[in-house]
């Protein structure tokens, strides 16, 4: 085991781990920020998706040592008040079947827009092309990501 500090959401946190465990682990067991969920364990489904300095990153397979003084921010951390456009979009159209998918694709969509303001359907595509819903709202993600990059 070895101690790291990490900050999350702004704030710093001390935990003590293998430096192989995965930030995903991290998140959930250690801080308590079950907003990140597990899917597949491999990168593949986005489910687990959370910025690192404001990229779009899978926290099941980031292993915390890597971190650094890198700033993390998780779904709970997005906004203060849940108002972030992307979160707000999220409601008017509203979005969500049984929501698992959602906040890693929350934090995909929220990541393009802080990079990419108005992006075109292509680059939607692209980017959210990893974040994976077996409820097939893909959809209704589309039309919130361009009403919230009118709000960007
Ligand atoms: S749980 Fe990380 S990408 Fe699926
Ligand atoms: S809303 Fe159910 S998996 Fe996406």
């Amino acid at each position: 085991m070895a101690l790291f500090n990490i900050k999350v959401n702004g704030t710093l946190h001390k935990v003590d781990a293998e430096p192989d465990t995965p930030l995903l682990w991290i998140l959930r067991d250690n801080l308590d920020l079950t907003g990140t969920k597990f899917g597949c364990g491999v990168a593949q489904c986005g489910a687990c998706t959370v910025h690192i300095e404001g990229n779009a990153v899978r926290a099941c397979t980031l292993p915390v040592s890597i971190i650094g003084d890198k700033e993390v921010t998780t779904i709970e951390g997005l906004s203060k008040n849940g108002d972030h456009p992307v979160q707000k979009a999220w409601i008017e159209h509203d979005v969500p079947q049984c929501g698992y998918c959602q906040a890693g694709q929350i934090m995909s969509a929220a990541s393009l827009l802080s990079q990419n303001p108005d992006p075109t359907d292509a680059e939607i595509r692209r980017a959210m092309n990893g974040n994976i819903c077996r409820c097939g709202t893909y959809i209704r993600i589309n039309r919130a990501i361009k009403t919230a990059a009118k709000e960007m």
